[in-house]
């Protein structure tokens, strides 16, 4: 019998995080220790925060660390059992703009896979962490929320939310209203999803009006032999598909806010910017 193509994340490649914790959602996977500096702990002399650009190893400023149990490489279907780049960009613009998010508003992200965005997001605000019910997904975000009680200082609720489902959830619907913020990192591979990943946005701004929704991704080069060149197909049918939604504005945003978790910010990633008109 031919076996399942199974995909690894690029993220792997540069970094080499796992540790011998045992996982609890299944014994196949593996546990990641990432550090991350907290800028809210570097101050320099005058009292002002201390932005570096990209953190090392060797680095001697004392780290926060985020453990996550995850996969080393999944068939296609379950990509969000492992960890994206994405996910550490929104990670990093989180932590970055942490002082400026909305009051009281809640985040909600989508796609969340392992929930490492979603547990950052947790230090600073109630998070609404949702996915499909597929893999045993859910099981395995909540026991890295679990991982990381002390460092989450706010709530993170668990939910499924599948962007194929005409209507979102009762229990989705009921915490809406207070919903400030939506996230996604990296989920834009496949076009399905992507029609109804943008589709799912278009019906969240239609409900919650005020909020604005940051997207990042990389965008992932194929050469073709019909065009003799490199194209990113997956991310150009993302763009075909936002322009096609009304009364929306969409802003590409500059990456040069402070990094603070090791990973390559490649020039491949791009962080959106989506908010209602
Ligand atoms: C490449 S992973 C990214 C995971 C995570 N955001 C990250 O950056 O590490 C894509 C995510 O999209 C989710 N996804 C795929 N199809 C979905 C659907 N129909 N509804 C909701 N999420 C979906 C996957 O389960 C997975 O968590």
């Amino acid at each position: 019998m031919e076996e399942e193509y199974k995909v690894s994340s690029e993220l792997y490649e540069e970094t080499n995080n796992i540790t011998d914790i045992k996982p609890t959602a299944s014994p196949t996977n593996v546990v990641s220790v990432f550090k991350f500096t907290n800028p809210s702990s570097i101050v320099d002399s005058d009292g002002d925060l201390v932005v570096k650009r990209k953190p090392s190893k060797n680095d001697s400023t004392e780290k926060d660390s985020i453990q996550i149990e995850h996969s080393t490489s999944t068939i296609l279907d379950l990509v969000g059992l492992q960890i994206w780049r994405g996910a550490f960009l929104l990670a990093d613009w989180l932590i970055y703009n942490n002082k400026d998010l909305p009051k009281d508003g809640v985040i909600l992200e989508l796609g969340s896979g392992v929930g490492l965005t979603s547990i950052i997001a947790a230090m600073y605000r109630n998070v609404i962490c949702t996915d499909i019910d597929q893999g045993g997904i859910l099981n395995l975000i909540s026991e890295n929320v679990k991982r990381n009680k002390s460092l989450t200082k706010h709530q993170v609720s668990v939910l499924k939310l599948d962007f194929l489902s005409e209507n979102f959830t009762e229990e989705i619907e009921v915490l809406l209203p207070k919903v400030k913020i939506i996230l996604a990192a990296d989920v834009i591979y496949d076009d399905m999803i992507t029609q109804a990943f943008v589709a799912t946005l278009q019906k969240l701004l239609l409900k919650c009006p005020e909020c604005v929704v940051y997207i990042a991704l990389e965008k992932r080069y194929v050469f073709t032999v019909n065009d003799c060149d490199t194209c990113a197909p997956c991310y150009e049918y993302f763009l075909e598909c936002l322009e096609k939604v009304p009364k929306i504005n969409s802003e590409l945003l500059p990456l040069d806010f402070g990094q603070y978790f090791e990973y390559d910010r490649v020039k491949e990633l791009v962080l959106w910017k989506i908010t209602s008109k």
